[in-house]
């Protein structure tokens, strides 16, 4: 018999900025908040706090414990909320780089929501397309609900919350679908395994 805590989605946010005062940060938070009040386990990882190298085949594990660490978290996970800045019209690289220190067993099977900021006005639809080719890639199971946050300066109040009421209806739908998705990615892990 499963326990209550085990029968729960695990969710992990990677949030590919290491800004400082990052909105793709405080998008995951917020994002997170809202798969809790679903019943998920909540994890955000902020690789400004990890120690990790840039990805090749044949580092020394042994210097690098951050990268198994990582990859730990992220094969406990049903869920995952892939975010990234956008930069220079795609991704960026230290949430790249953060994937390619993973591969299938890390990813293949799980429900993985895209979100994407951007400075500009035209939003993160370059990332978010971009992602989306990486997600199949590692045979993930990428959700059709995104998020792209334009002027990323002035999307948020002084309390932390979306200025603009539809972006916060958007996140909210992609945060309930993707814990939705995450229950039925374990259940289909499960009977594949
Ligand atoms: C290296 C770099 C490249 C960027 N390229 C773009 C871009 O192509 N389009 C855009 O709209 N904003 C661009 N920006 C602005 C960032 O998307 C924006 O500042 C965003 O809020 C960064 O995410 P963060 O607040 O989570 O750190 C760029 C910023 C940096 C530092």
């Amino acid at each position: 018999m499963q326990s209550e805590t085990e029968k729960q989605p695990r969710i992990v946010a990677l949030c590919g900025s290491l800004g400082s005062d990052s909105a793709t940060r405080r998008a995951c938070e917020l994002a997170l908040e809202i798969a809790r009040e679903e019943g998920a386990i909540t994890e955000l990882i902020d690789l400004r706090t990890w120690k990790l190298p840039f990805a090749a085949s044949g580092f020394d594990k042994d210097e690098w414990p951050d990268v198994e660490r990582l990859n730990t978290l992220i094969r406990s996970s049903d869920g995952l909320i892939w975010a990234t800045p956008e930069y220079h019209g795609s991704y960026s690289g230290s949430f790249k780089n953060a994937l390619d220190l993973g591969s299938f067993p890390e990813y293949k099977g799980r429900a993985v929501a895209l979100l994407g900021v951007a400075g500009g006005a035209i939003g993160a639809t370059q990332s978010l397309s971009h992602l989306r080719g990486v997600a199949r890639t590692l045979h993930t199971i990428c959700i059709n609900e995104q998020v792209s946050i334009a002027n990323s300066s002035s999307a948020f109040d002084a309390e932390g919350q979306f200025n603009d009421p539809k972006l916060a209806a958007g996140l909210r739908h992609m945060a309930v679908q993707l814990v939705r998705w995450s229950k039925i990615a374990r259940t289909l892990r499960q009977e594949l395994a």
